[in-house]
């Protein structure tokens, strides 16, 4: 049975997504009313600049006035494509007491404070979804939240922001330098409003954030995660993971540890070996690994970012949150019952790859190894390669080490402990090495 009476949609924002969010809604208007039972009717448009030309938007929706939009008392579902902490959470808080639910995207705020969106969406009954907010229009959010519900999530990795996959990819494979690959990046709708979260991490981060809390059952938040962006990866970085076999990716790692306490969530360049299936993620191509108890590894793929992939994962959610509107329900909300603490870096277990510029004179590596032996981290592979030093006359080479797993403190400590060593010139790169 079709309801004649429309579903009222208040969109907040119309740049990137939004504009892609109300082109779907208009150009599959039938189809969308057929699936969730009633027609769906744009209410309103809230934006920054009201003179600016918006294809296919009727201009009298148009209103700067977003606060009065989502008071009006008569919307349905808000959707929120602002981005940022404010005004988007007093938007959606206040959209909630007026009797809305509520689409979003906007990963940063969920990161920050999902705690206060999620308490006001139970207190009033309504339902918050943000299948967008990660990894663009692929579906992970929910399959975590409700396909594995019954089992147990242990580890979460993969490739979750679109700009710096896609920057990387250039760097590596066609020699393209850092800020003309995301120029590129920035034009094709992949970077935020401000790309410095992208390329620094916050971006993934906020990602890891929300996949961490909905995997393991807790709350983590940005702050919780371990951060480091891609603006230290040189070329000579992804050069030396050529020679390795390896590539260099921007990796979202979100674990449970293995005694089941606690929890750990961090964002950081690593090199894969090119055999792994994350190395062969293109462009603004992501991929994510989940690695259940009983399901085992599963892997979800698709595209990351931009207008129309974001737009498919805000519509499905759109369409989710008016069946249970129309059938008086409310979706799964939060699950936190775990509390689990979240550890840090210095805990985690991982792998180095460690380029030092040194003497190339008898004793040097047994130097080098002591250091190593010395902060109980075991050496896999070591490489040496001489080469002139600025007279032309040799005298120094390139050491390349890559370690066993080992704690990342004592990883660290032996990075510093190397520093400090007469016969190491400087340490040319570090980077961690995941995914063997
Ligand atoms: P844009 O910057 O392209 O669009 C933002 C929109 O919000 C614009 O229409 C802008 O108005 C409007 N806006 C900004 N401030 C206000 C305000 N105070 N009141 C009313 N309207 C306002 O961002 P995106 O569309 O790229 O991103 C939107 C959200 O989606 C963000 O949370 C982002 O993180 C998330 N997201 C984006 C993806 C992408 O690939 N771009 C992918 C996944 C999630 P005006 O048009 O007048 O400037
Ligand atoms: N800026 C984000 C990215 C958009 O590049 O992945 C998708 O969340």
């Amino acid at each position: 049975m079709m309801r004649t009476r429309p579903l009222k949609v208040a969109l907040l924002g119309c740049g990137v997504v939004g504009s892609e969010v109300a082109r779907i809604m208009a150009t599959h208007a039938d189809d969308l009313a057929a699936r969730i039972g009633a027609p769906l009717e744009l209410a309103g448009v809230a934006v920054r600049r009201p003179s600016k030309v918006r294809e296919g938007i009727d201009p009298a929706l148009i209103t700067t006035d977003a606060t009065a939009l989502v008071k009006r008392g008569d919307i349905d579902v808000v959707v929120e494509v602002i981005g940022g902490i404010e005004p988007a959470r007093t938007l959606i808080t206040t959209a909630f007491e007026h009797g809305a639910s509520v689409v979003s995207a906007n990963k940063a705020l969920l990161a920050e404070d999902g705690a206060t969106l999620f308490a006001a969406a139970e207190k009033h009954g309504k339902d918050l979804y943000y299948e967008a907010a990660v990894a663009g229009a692929i579906p992970l959010l929910r399959p975590l939240r409700e396909s594995l519900a019954g089992d147990k999530v242990n580890r979460v990795l993969g490739i979750v922001n679109g700009t710096t996959n896609f920057i990387l990819d250039r760097m590596d494979s066609s020699g393209a330098g850092y800020s003309e690959a995301l120029d590129e990046a920035t034009a094709l709708g992949y970077a935020e409003a401000d790309p410095t979260a992208d390329v620094e991490g916050f971006d993934a981060a906020a990602k890891a954030a929300i996949l961490a809390g909905i995997a393991f059952h807790t709350r983590v938040r940005l702050d919780d995660v371990h951060r480091e962006g891609l603006t230290e990866v040189t070329a000579a970085d992804i050069a030396s993971a050529r020679r390795m076999g390896c590539t260099v990716k921007l990796l979202a790692i979100c674990e449970r540890a293995a005694d089941g306490r606690s929890v750990t969530a961090r964002v950081h360049p690593a090199m894969i070996p090119l055999s792994h299936p994350l190395a062969s993620v293109r462009e603004a191509y992501n991929a994510v690994f989940v690695e259940a108890e009983a399901a085992g590894q599963l892997m979800f793929y698709g595209p990351g970012a931009g207008g129309p992939p974001t737009a498919s994962a805000v519509l499905g959610d759109l369409v989710a949150v008016c069946r249970n509107r129309l059938g008086g329900a409310t979706g799964p909300g939060e699950s936190a019952y775990t509390r689990l603490p979240v550890s840090s870096m210095a805990e985690v277990v991982t792998r180095y790859h460690i380029s030092l510029d040194v003497a190339d004179k008898p004793g040097v590596l047994a130097q080098v190894a002591t250091v190593f032996a010395e902060h109980d981290v075991s050496i896999d592979t070591v490489r040496q390669q001489g080469r002139l030093d600025s007279e032309g006359l040799g005298g120094e080479a390139s050491l390349v080490v890559v370690t066993h797993r080992a704690p990342d403190a004592a990883l660290s400590g032996t990075v510093e402990a190397l520093r400090k060593l007469d016969t190491v010139r400087g340490v040319a790169s570090i980077m961690r090495v995941e995914g063997e």
